[in-house]
């Protein structure tokens, strides 16, 4: 390496001349490189050094003019002296050659009693011969890069002549372990050393307790991943059974017409929702798992009754209902479409008293819109949903679970606003106050679920259902201080902020 061949360079300079100053020995070498391996050495107690910072004076371009050809004024009295009759200002400027010159010049002369003006007003010398102190300053400095007199480098600089620049340089001695090569260090101990004896004469590199380990770089969780097993293992610790989230694809049935929501509700517009194009329709809804014996067609009929006619105590909307529109498929927009397919199956479920059993289901995935993409929203996002199904719960009950689960994220003194969803009623929008904004932000929205749906399924009047969702990015945004909801997903995510963001978050805000 350059720094290898450096360090020997140094070693045999030093063999000739020591002390040695880096400045005149390596004097192209930026003093970097030679501190890097003076530092080797010196680590080795091969050398010793001291840093010697000092100002070096540089001559500016007109400094190095008048290093050449003499000062402005010592020109114009040169110009004058072999002029017998003295010379007018324009004979000056052709004999000399540059207006500027003659300017400066002979103001400078005049002050320093060169010159004098005839009675004709024509400029001639007053003396025999003067001294050019200034041109001898600058062949001085030139060739020392150093001026004696602080007042006068000063003064120097100030009339843009001559510049000072700052040098480190390096006066480096022998140590106490000199020796003309870097000597092989041992960084292991071998079985071959053992066995052959060697290790008792060699010499050992020595522990490095400062260094930085390698950079691992290790994958990384994306914050969004970090914040959703956060949120999963709330939801285990508190009895959920997660729900399987691999249907992007739904259809209208299971996405809106089992949560009773109308077919002219505007949710379903093309405008709000995907519509897959190819294939158009799904089957009728039916399981998936052949076991599934259940009667999905009574299923099917009794949705379209609801919503058709009215039943279970319902008037219902009284539209026809379109089975060609509830087997459109769609990108779900949001996964109580699993929810809804899940309490139809508890509805099929018998506990020992013959009854479907209370049960408590989650999930955390994506979920479709078709929003105009900004900075807080994209087509595509996460939501928490979860459901709990028991019989006789209250409204007070949900409001007393959202305390409870929300505060294991953090999040207490929640506030609840009435609200609309097709499918709860009553629905309560979730909203909790936020130091940083100083305002009360909404989080999540809930409810407890229409007995239009329900008992549609066949659960049983008694069993309530309180359900709830939230989109994962909101908390993540919020924990991880993002304004924009793009640095978070999609393309222009950068894979740093990924490594860089902490596994483990003291904060709890
Ligand atoms: N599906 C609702 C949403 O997308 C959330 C929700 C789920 C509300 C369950 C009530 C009950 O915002």
């Amino acid at each position: 390496t350059p720094a290898g061949d450096l360090a020997t360079q140094i070693l045999l300079a030093l063999d000739t001349e020591s002390p040695l100053l880096s400045s005149a020995a390596f004097p192209t070498i930026p003093s970097t490189e030679v501190k890097g391996a003076l530092d080797r050495l010196a680590s080795r107690d091969m050398v010793k050094y001291e840093t010697i910072d000092r100002e070096e004076a540089i001559l500016e371009p007109e400094g190095e003019q008048i290093a050449a050809n003499g000062s402005h004024e010592a020109r114009v009295f040169e110009a004058l002296r072999t002029a017998v009759e003295g010379l007018t200002i324009q004979e000056l400027e052709e004999a000399i050659g540059d207006k500027n010159v003659v300017k400066i010049g002979q103001g400078r002369a005049f002050r320093e009693k060169w010159i004098s003006k005839t009675t004709d007003g024509k400029f001639k010398a007053a003396k025999e011969s003067i001294k050019d102190t200034t041109k001898e300053q600058m062949q001085t400095i030139q060739s020392t890069k150093s001026h004696p007199d602080a007042k006068m480098l000063a003064d120097l600089k100030k009339r843009k002549l001559v510049r000072t620049q700052k040098i480190i340089s390096f006066n480096i001695q022998k140590g106490d372990k000199f020796a003309l090569k870097i000597p092989e260090v041992a960084t292991d101990l071998t079985a071959d050393m053992i066995a052959s004896g060697s290790w008792k004469s060699a010499t050992f590199k020595g522990y490095n307790f400062k260094a930085l380990g390698a950079d691992q770089q290790p994958g990384a969780l994306h914050p969004l991943n970090k914040v959703r097993s956060e949120l999963r293992q709330i939801f285990f610790e508190m009895g959920f059974q997660e729900m399987s989230t691999d249907k992007f694809v739904e259809s209208g049935f299971w996405n809106f017409d089992a949560l009773f929501v109308p077919q002219q509700h505007p949710a379903r517009d093309m405008q709000d929702t995907f519509y897959v194009s190819d294939p158009k329709e799904a089957e009728m809804p039916r399981g998936e798992d052949p076991s599934d014996t259940a009667d999905y067609k009574t299923y099917w009929d009794n949705v379209k009754d609801v919503h058709q006619e009215g039943k279970y105590g319902s008037i219902g909307y009284r539209y026809p209902w379109s089975g060609d529109e509830s087997k459109k498929l769609v990108l779900r927009t949001h996964t109580t479409a699993i929810s809804a397919n899940m309490l139809y199956k508890l509805a099929q479920q018998k506990g020992p008293d013959g009854r479907p059993p209370p049960a408590r289901y989650f999930s955390i995935d994506r979920v479709f819109r078709n929003e105009t993409v900004d900075a807080t929203h994209l087509a595509e996002f996460h939501q928490v949903e979860g459901v709990i199904a028991d019989y006789n719960l209250t409204l007070g009950g949900l409001m007393e679970f959202m305390d409870i689960f929300f505060g294991k994220m953090g999040i207490t003194d929640l506030k609840y606003k009435c609200a609309y969803n097709p499918y709860t009623e009553p629905s309560m929008e979730i909203f909790s106050y936020h130091k940083g904004l100083g305002k009360l932000v909404e989080i999540g929205n809930s409810g407890m679920f229409r007995a239009e749906m329900l008992e549609s399924m066949g659960l049983p009047k008694d069993m309530r259902v309180f359900g709830w969702g939230l989109s994962l990015e909101r908390p993540t945004m919020i924990k991880y201080g993002i304004s924009n909801i793009r640095e978070l997903l999609g393309h222009k995510v950068d894979l740093n902020f990924m490594r860089n963001s902490p596994a483990v978050r003291l904060d709890k805000e």
